[in-house]
């Protein structure tokens, strides 16, 4: 669909010389590009008024559904520099197509995927400058999202909507070492998502509710969460932003099933496709905390890792609970980092893209 934004460019830019002294360190999700994208949707109307604005605070009635009853979803993104100085989106129709699966749970309406990839695309061209080079894996992390901004407390679904996309240079999650191991914390207090819930909806929900067994995690010396489902089955999900995958000793890729608790991760499903290229045996299932832990002990598992957007992937030094602590063998993650390099060689253009999963923009 050929969608015309009406485009206002920012008066006050930051020069190339502060852009440049800001993408030496960009550090995650703390400084934002010079603009942003809206797009507005009304129940008689539909989406208009598409947008490209200088990036700035919004205005929101103080009635606005979405600060009363929480009715929003988000996606994750990135652009990534190649070699040759051109820039490059991931998958971003997945990431449209699960926006509108976040919109379906939350009854907030369905945006087109080539809008959303438009507005996505429209404004990585405007600030392409922020796109950092690749070196260090620096990308420019973009977060589409949309509110319901309707004044009005009623609870029924808003009749009024804002999409909105703005963007971040960014470098890795987990601070400057993207390849350290990272310890776990595995929580039997604290669910994410049942049967039913949104667990796999992408809404801001879902992490401030993700937030208390995280920081349980941290009094444990933990960098992150891993949560079990919630009727008390004992069955993994994931982490409260990313997904997890277990390899074994005789070369299985294992990751929890998709059973409508858990975020379907691109990460997640494009790890499962360049591991398969690799000849690791990729297995989607159901597995209990017990097992992952007996499995570490008796040697069934000797690599773990997390993985999603924003933390790329990160080898699992250790996973910690009540029930005891295990470590995973410390030899370098040979495995993971295997299947790590496979991802970004693609995603940064180091090798020919036999998936077709790149899309250049600018
Ligand atoms: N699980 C959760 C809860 C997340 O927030 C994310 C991040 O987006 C992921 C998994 C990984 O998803 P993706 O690989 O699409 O970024
Ligand atoms: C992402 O990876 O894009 C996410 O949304 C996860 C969030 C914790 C930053």
């Amino acid at each position: 669909m050929p969608v015309s934004f009406d485009v206002q460019t920012n008066p006050d830019a930051r020069s190339d010389a502060e852009v440049a002294t800001l993408l030496a360190a960009p550090g995650f999700g703390e400084y934002f590009t010079d603009h942003m994208v809206s797009i507005t949707w009304t129940k008689g109307q539909g989406w208009h008024s598409a947008t490209v604005k200088p990036y700035g605070p919004l205005s929101l009635d103080p009635s606005a559904a979405v600060l009363h009853y929480g009715q929003e979803i988000f996606e994750g993104m990135k652009a990534y520099r190649h070699a040759d100085g051109s820039v490059h989106l991931f998958r971003p129709e997945m990431n449209a197509e699960r926006f509108n699966r976040s919109a379906a749970r939350m009854m907030l309406p369905e945006l087109p995927v080539e809008l959303f990839v438009e507005g996505v695309r429209a404004l990585v061209e405007v600030d392409a400058r922020y796109v950092p080079q690749p070196e260090g894996e620096h990308s420019l992390y973009i977060r589409p999202f949309m509110i319901a901004s309707e004044a009005f407390l009623g609870v029924r679904a808003a009749e009024e909507v804002t999409f909105l996309v703005i963007a971040s240079p960014v470098g890795p999650y987990f601070g400057s070492d993207g390849v350290k191991g990272v310890d776990i914390w595995v929580t039997d207090e604290w669910a994410r998502a049942g049967v039913g819930g949104t667990g796999n909806a992408k809404c801001g929900g879902n992490y401030a509710a993700s937030l208390i067994a995280q920081y349980e995690g941290y009094d444990h010396g933990c960098t992150q969460v891993m949560f079990i489902e919630a009727s008390g089955k004992d069955r993994v999900e994931e982490l409260g932003g990313m997904n997890v995958f277990l390899i074994s000793a005789s070369g299985d890729l294992v990751t929890p099933a998709l059973t409508g608790t858990i975020l379907d991760g691109i990460t997640r499903d494009t790890i499962l496709k360049v591991g398969a290229a690799q000849g690791f045996t990729t297995v989607e299932r159901r597995l209990s905390a017990q097992e992952v832990f007996d499995g570490i002990a008796d040697g069934t598992y000797v690599e773990a890792f997390c993985c999603g957007t924003a933390a790329v992937i990160s080898p699992i030094s250790g996973f910690k609970s009540k029930r005891g602590e295990w470590r995973l063998p410390e030899a370098g993650y040979p495995k993971t980092l295997a299947i790590r390099d496979g991802v970004l060689d693609i995603q940064y253009g180091r090798v020919d893209d036999t998936f077709g999963w790149t899309h250049r923009v600018a």
